[in-house]
């Protein structure tokens, strides 16, 4: 990826937001939000993402554009002789272990869109439907099998170059994803029974706030944005310094909301019409969508778009994981973008075949990444902030624009102060609640 090329081709927003916008919008956050008792978990999940998430995301972008590279050699830069590089690895860590159950869902995916092609989803029952996803997630050998096709296509598009390609042509589908969405949105909440469904994900019953959900909200804001990992730092790199970086982080993290956002009016009252749990766990979007797809008009082919635009927004995500990875193994072990890029996959397909051989395997790297790693890298991206950079100089990163911050004071006080120690605070509260202490 060169920087300009970068620059002209398409905007560093669009691509971050390319990166933001994937399954964490439309696979994991109904299912978590779904597990976690519905609205109250969604205000959380609001609150966390406007103070916590947001500010993060600005940090990051900032750090990469001051530092113009890729996230290793930025803290190298940036704080030469210290070990403050060893946040990029705990992203290169991160990224992988991702890579190992996104993978999965992904070919999950590709299998969805490849059954409404055929036709194998037509005219299923509830039962049938969750009977056919139970089968599918079941059976390692089809996991496995489309993982390798979805590696297999990622793999092409990195090392034949077509990323840009790729890149340029979701600047149309996705928002066609979107308006997509928000059409299934409108037929699922027609349905007889939607009102609970409704009702389910915005009127919050604060007696289903455990501390194991305040945690998951925290950790989806951070798996929605692709933040605390390094990627956004990556793309930060890119930004012009004549850009508004707030601007850029607010418009990022909005698109990001609202794809959430509306993938859960999708999901909730299509679930409560078809009796449906809503806590059912990693499955919930494939066992809900077929059916409001086998009433709809043209339901068949809405299920085939949705499902392969669903495919792509999946793919430009991983794509910005595969760049972590391989920028990482080519300059750390001086070989080429290519052969960097097979190494990479490689290494994937030996952890998601865990992932595909054990639902354990699974659902640990989906939470220990999101809810672990995330936060604690953000946690240290921050202290970064005020250990080595100093107030000044990331004040004039944010205004390198030509204008002043408005917000500076309170962003700066968030960072130092505020989100490290909710960060902690959140973390102490669910290890005591696993260990039985309540406390709070
Ligand atoms: N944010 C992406 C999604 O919602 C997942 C992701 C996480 C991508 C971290 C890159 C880095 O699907």
């Amino acid at each position: 990826m060169q920087k300009d090329e970068f620059n002209t081709k398409i905007g560093a927003i669009a691509a971050a937001a390319g990166s933001a916008v994937g399954l964490g919008n439309i696979w994991r956050f109904p299912y978590v939000l779904g597990e976690n008792g519905g609205a109250a978990f969604l205000l959380v999940y609001i609150g966390f993402t406007l103070l916590i998430a947001m500010p993060v995301l600005l940090t990051e972008l900032s750090i990469g554009r001051m530092a113009g590279t890729s996230v290793i050699a930025a803290y190298k830069k940036l704080a030469p002789r210290r070990k403050w590089y060893l946040i990029g690895v705990g992203g290169v860590i991160c990224a992988f272990f991702i890579l190992s159950f996104y993978n999965i869902v992904s070919g999950w995916t590709l299998l969805y869109a490849y059954k409404s092609l055929v036709g194998d989803l037509q005219g299923l029952s509830e039962a049938e439907i969750t009977a056919s996803f139970e089968a599918t997630s079941g059976n390692t050998l089809v996991c496995f099998g489309w993982m390798l096709a979805v590696i297999a296509i990622t793999v092409f598009i990195i090392a034949h170059g077509v990323k840009k390609g790729i890149e340029r042509y979701s600047i149309v589908l996705m928002p066609l994803l979107l308006v997509l969405i928000i059409v299934i949105c409108v037929f699922s909440l027609s349905l007889d029974g939607a009102e609970r469904g409704l009702e389910f994900m915005l009127r919050p019953d604060f007696s289903k706030l455990t501390p194991k959900a305040v945690f998951a909200a925290l950790g989806q804001s951070f798996f929605s944005m692709s933040i605390g990992m390094g990627c956004m730092t990556t793309y930060g790199a890119y930004i012009k310094k004549k850009q508004n970086l707030s601007k850029s982080a607010i418009s990022v993290a909005l698109i990001d909301f609202f794809v959430s956002f509306t993938a859960g009016l999708m999901i909730f009252p299509c679930a409560f019409a078809f009796g449906i749990n809503p806590g059912s766990g990693p499955g919930l979007v494939f066992v809900t969508l077929p059916n409001i797809f086998n009433q709809m008009v043209m339901g068949r082919v809405f299920s085939i778009l949705f499902f392969a635009l669903l495919v792509i927004a999946a793919l430009t995500s991983s794509i910005s994981l595969y760049e972590v990875l391989t920028s990482f193994f080519k300059d750390h072990f001086s070989i080429s973008r290519k052969r960097a890029s097979v190494f990479v996959a490689l290494a994937t397909i030996v952890t998601g075949a865990l992932c595909a051989f054990s639902a354990t395997a699974f659902n640990f790297f989906d939470n220990f990444t999101a809810n672990v790693l995330m936060p604690l890298g953000a946690l240290f991206i921050l202290l970064f902030v005020p250990c080595c950079l100093g107030k000044e100089k990331i004040r004039a990163e944010l205004e390198a624009h030509g204008k002043p911050m408005r917000w500076f004071g309170l962003y700066y006080f968030l960072v130092k102060f505020i989100i490290p120690a909710l960060i902690l605070l959140i973390f102490v509260n669910s290890i005591m609640s696993w260990l039985g202490i309540n406390w709070l």
